[in-house]
């Protein structure tokens, strides 16, 4: 292998940036050459690569977003978007490629793989819900943004005694609003993997008071409902003086934590490595601190399993 790609796709994450330079610098201290591909699977069916040296990456670990760029690509679901993409990497006698991005980038990696062209998914997402790892590149920093919010929302909802509702990202995966709930003291967490009963939670809070607690903090993942429409609907349950606060994308910014760093520079070296080793179609990801590897189809049809054992926990905790 002399020559290989990376693309990071979908959400960004933090973290992502340290991941391309583990790439760069692992592949040039092992004689390859690497080309960027800016703007994820759209900038591989356009063709927009540039090769990348040692200074391409410098002054970039500590930086938020990803310096690649990043794209939502309906059209690289389609076979032609696919051999569209394949002929570009061809084109520049790249030989295998690094993705590094969520569930979306993952299947754009198997499909590249089925048909050919060795890839290896690296795990960026905040959302935490990639198969195959613990733990996702830019999770951590994502939470530690969240638990911020959540301390400084809680200050506010103290003076006023009030109860604030928070939402935060995740479509599918409950990991941010659980891990942050548990961080963050919230008296509730709902998330998308398990139902919730408005009258439980009405009488939680009525309790609550009861015990002289003024304020609360309930955090909802967006998978869930709007934070906006269940703020409506627990206002009607109960006539509390409720507050809303939706996170949004402040979630994916900022520098990453040193824990994304390190793992990102762990997993992004590893798919390197994989490289050379000739075993592409690989996942990479880390599990009770050791790298590992998956194939990629394997990989995609587990299924990520959020810690009930800590959900079961914040609620013992929250009581
Ligand atoms: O997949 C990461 C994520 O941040 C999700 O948590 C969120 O639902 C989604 O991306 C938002 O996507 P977009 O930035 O395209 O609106």
């Amino acid at each position: 292998m002399k020559k290989i790609g990376v693309l990071t796709s979908g959400g960004d994450s933090p973290g992502m940036n340290a991941a391309i330079r583990a790439v760069v610098r692992k592949a040039i201290y092992h004689d390859i050459e690497v080309y960027g591909i800016y703007g994820g699977y759209s900038g591989l069916i356009s063709g927009n690569i540039k090769k990348l040296e040692l200074g391409s990456v410098g002054d970039i670990i500590h930086r938020g977003g990803t310096m690649l760029h990043s794209a939502r690509c309906p059209e690289f679901k389609t076979k032609e978007g696919q051999q569209q993409g394949i002929s570009q990497l061809r084109a520049f006698g790249i030989e295998g490629l690094v993705v590094i991005g969520g569930d979306g980038s993952y299947r754009g990696a198997k499909a590249l793989t089925e048909q050919g062209f060795p890839c290896i998914g690296v795990p960026g997402t905040i959302d935490n819900d990639i198969p195959g790892t613990d733990v996702t590149i830019g999770f951590d920093t994502a939470l530690n943004t969240v638990i911020d919010a959540v301390d400084k929302i809680r200050d506010t909802a103290t003076s006023h005694e009030r109860t604030f509702i928070i939402e935060v990202m995740g479509r599918n995966a409950g990991d941010i609003a659980l891990s942050a709930g548990l961080a963050g003291g919230a008296e509730t967490i709902l998330i998308p993997e398990e139902n919730y009963d408005m009258n439980e939670i009405a009488e939680r809070l009525r309790k609550g008071q009861e015990r002289g607690k003024k304020h609360s903090i309930i955090i909802i993942a967006e998978g869930v409902s709007s934070g906006v429409e269940f703020g409506k609907q627990l206002k009607e349950a109960t006539n509390l003086d409720v507050r809303v606060s939706v996170l949004g994308h402040i979630q994916r910014g900022g520098s990453p934590s040193a824990s994304d760093r390190v793992l990102a520079s762990r997993l992004g070296a590893r798919a390197v490595e994989l490289l050379i080793e000739g075993r592409g179609g690989r996942t990479v990801g880390i599990e009770n601190n050791k790298l590992v590897d998956y194939d990629i189809i394997e990989a995609l049809d587990k299924q990520h399993k959020l810690d009930l054992e800590l959900y079961k926990l914040s609620k013992e905790l929250s009581i």
